[in-house]
């Protein structure tokens, strides 16, 4: 092994500088040369790549998004488009290339490997969707931008004895939106893994009123059956049954631009380096994710097009929690 190649893919997420950061100074500090690819999959079918340094991964750390930017391509997805991407890692003679991102990411890697190109994939999303880890690299710092928009919102909803519906990202995964209504203390929580109607949201804000709540706020996730969009024409609709005005707030991809959280910067420095470490080891072909405490290895085929569900165990323990 002498040349690795690096890319970001799909959404950005808070910490992906961190774990670019740690690949090219583990990498370099294999003896490797390192080179950054731009746009994820979009950059790797045009052959953009660029050496890095120590030097060019100083002070990103501390910023959130990906400084080698991301794309989600659709050339990519053609024969062609895979073909051409292997014509330049080839000519660049990259042995190996590592790609930092959610499932789609991870897919995609998966299909290099299908043709033969060693890959190591980086859990990273604040979707936290990815089998293969417990925890993808962004969640944390997303929960955290959503949990500040509740904490906010419930100051209001006190004030003006209002009920808010706040909606989260997490495409379908119902992670974020659960983890931020745990931490929020929010009165309902709606998930695509329990998908709540409308009646079952307003009678669960109602109740926080009949047990002396100021205040009623749902965290509804955007793969949830029902929308929030749906939910404000519910409400509107019946307004008179329900008893009180709901207001809406969809986060959207505010919950994406955070500066890194502690815990993100420390779990991209050691799920990046552990892609150099899996390398260096011979262990091509698998999602490098946190097991417990530990750094661990999935195979890309028992990751790619697949998508981690929450555990359920929680939504109770929510309810309990808000009482
Ligand atoms: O996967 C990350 C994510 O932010 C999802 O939560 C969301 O559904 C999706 O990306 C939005 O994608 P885009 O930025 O392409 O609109």
């Amino acid at each position: 092994m002498q040349k690795i190649a690096v890319l970001t893919s799909g959404g950005d997420a808070p910490g992906m500088n961190a774990a670019i950061r740690a690949i090219v100074r583990a990498g370099l500090a294999a003896g490797w040369q390192v080179f950054g690819v731009q746009n994820g999959f979009a950059g790797l079918v045009g052959g953009d790549m660029r050496r890095l340094s120590s030097r060019d991964v100083g002070g990103v750390m501390r910023q959130g998004g990906t400084f080698l930017g991301s794309a989600r391509s659709e050339e990519f997805r053609q024969r062609w488009g895979r073909e051409q991407s292997l014509d330049h890692l080839r000519s660049q003679e990259i042995d190996a290339l590592i790609v930092i991102g959610g499932n789609g990411s991870q897919t995609g890697g998966h299909a290099l490997l299908e043709m033969d190109f060693p890959v190591v994939g980086v859990s990273s999303t604040i979707d936290n969707d990815l089998e293969g880890t417990d925890i993808t690299i962004g969640a944390d710092t997303a929960i955290n931008v959503a949990l500040e928009a509740i904490d906010r919102l419930k100051v209001t909803a006190a004030s003006h004895r209002r009920a808010f519906l706040v909606e989260t990202m997490g495409r379908d995964c119902g992670y974020l939106a659960l983890m931020a209504g745990l931490a929020g203390g929010a009165e309902v929580v709606s998930i695509p893994e329990r998908d709540l109607s409308p009646q079952e949201i307003a009678a669960g804000l109602h109740d926080a009123y009949a047990r002396g709540k100021s205040h009623a706020l749902a965290v509804v996730a955007e793969g949830a059956q029902h929308t929030a969009e749906e939910l404000v024409r519910y409400f509107n609709e019946h307004r008179h049954e329900t008893g009180f005005n709901l207001r809406v707030t969809v986060l959207g991809h505010v919950q994406r631009g955070a500066t890194p959280t502690a815990s993100d910067r420390v779990l991209a420095s050691r799920l990046g380096s552990g892609a150099v470490t899996a390398l260096q080891e011979g262990r091509i072909g698998v999602l490098v994710g946190l097991h417990g405490d530990h750094v661990g290895f999935t195979p890309l085929d028992r990751v790619a097009g697949r998508t981690k569900l929450v555990d359920l165990d929680a939504l109770p323990f929510a309810r309990v929690m808000a009482r």
